[in-house]
Parts: structure tokens; C-alpha cells; sequence
């Protein structure tokens, strides 16, 4: 599933979004009530939480010595956005056309930055646990 979202057009070939996957029952329960005790998220197998995430090009452009003003540009979080909501979509068809169930959870921007650990940067999504960036598949 996240291969199909690692598939997705991605602006400027940056990549510039991150999943975490949540199966622990508990986080899941905690997630639930954090997005308006929304019941279906305690009982999905596999909640997938899709992060438009620019922490990781800024730990990047640190790790180099490069400057990283760039990112704190609206047009960034846009296109953040933007590839993380095209990452979720492929995702979602391709479990789609498995016959598996999805449904999207707005209500997990309500107050979910205390569950995840999500930077206190407001322009950069930080997630405790990132899969390791790697080459798409093609
Ligand atoms: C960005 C977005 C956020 C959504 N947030 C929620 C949500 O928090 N809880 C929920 O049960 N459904 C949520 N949905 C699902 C919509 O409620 C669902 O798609 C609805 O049935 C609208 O009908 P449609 O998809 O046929 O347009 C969301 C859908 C989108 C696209």
C-alpha cells in the first residue's frame, strides 16, 4: 500500500510527505478520541497517518550545513500537501482494488500533534516514526 503512495508524482522530485502506520489497539483508542471519538478508527486493523513533512528536508539541509529558509514558504506547505494527499489517494485505490475498505479522517488534524509527537514547528510535520526514505518504485 505504501509502495503504491511511494509511486505518486511528487513536486519537484522533493517527496516532501511521511506515513506512519498505527496497528497498537491503544494508540489507536487515543488517536479515536484526539479526532472527535470517531469509533471506526479503534476498529480499522490499519490506520495510516499521512503527513505533508518537511522535517525531513530540513534535517537534511542541517545535516549539510545548507541554508533551509525555502521551507518555511507557504508554497511549500502546499506542496506538501498536495504530495501527501496524492501519496494517500494512490494508496487508497490500489487497497481499493484489493477490496479493502478506506476511509479518509480530517478530524485526525483536530488535536492529533499531542498523540504523535509532531514537531512543534508549525510549518514542519514531524512524526516520531518515519519509513526510511528510499528510491520509489518505478
Ligand atoms: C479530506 C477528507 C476528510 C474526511 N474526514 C472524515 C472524518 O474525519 N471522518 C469520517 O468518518 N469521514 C471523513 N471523510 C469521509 C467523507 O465523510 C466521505 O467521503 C463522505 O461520505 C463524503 O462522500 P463522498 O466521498 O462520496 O464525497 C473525509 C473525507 C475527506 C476527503
Amino acid at each position: 500500500m505504501v509502495a503504491a503512495g511511494q509511486s505518486a508524482s511528487t513536486s519537484s522530485n522533493l517527496q516532501t510527505w511521511s506515513v506512519v502506520a498505527v496497528e497498537d489497539p491503544e494508540r489507536k483508542g487515543k488517536l479515536s478520541e484526539l479526532a472527535g471519538n470517531q469509533a471506526h478508527i479503534r476498529q480499522c486493523p490499519l490506520f495510516l497517518v499521512w503527513l505533508a513533512d518537511l522535517a525531513r528536508l530540513a534535517d537534511i539541509a542541517d545535516s549539510r550545513g545548507l541554508p533551509r529558509e525555502a521551507l518555511d514558504y507557504l508554497e511549500m506547505f502546499v506542496t506538501a500537501t498536495i504530495d501527501a494527499a496524492l501519496a494517500a489517494q494512490n494508496a487508497a485505490i490500489f487497497a481499493e482494488s484489493k477490496g479493502l475498505g478506506m476511509v479518509y479522517i480530517g478530524g485526525i488534524r483536530n488535536q492529533v500533534g499531542v498523540e504523535l509527537g509532531i514537531a512543534s514547528q508549525p510549518s514542519l510535520s514531524k512524526p516520531d516514526l518515519r519509513f526510511s526514505p528510499q528510491e520509489a518504485p518505478r
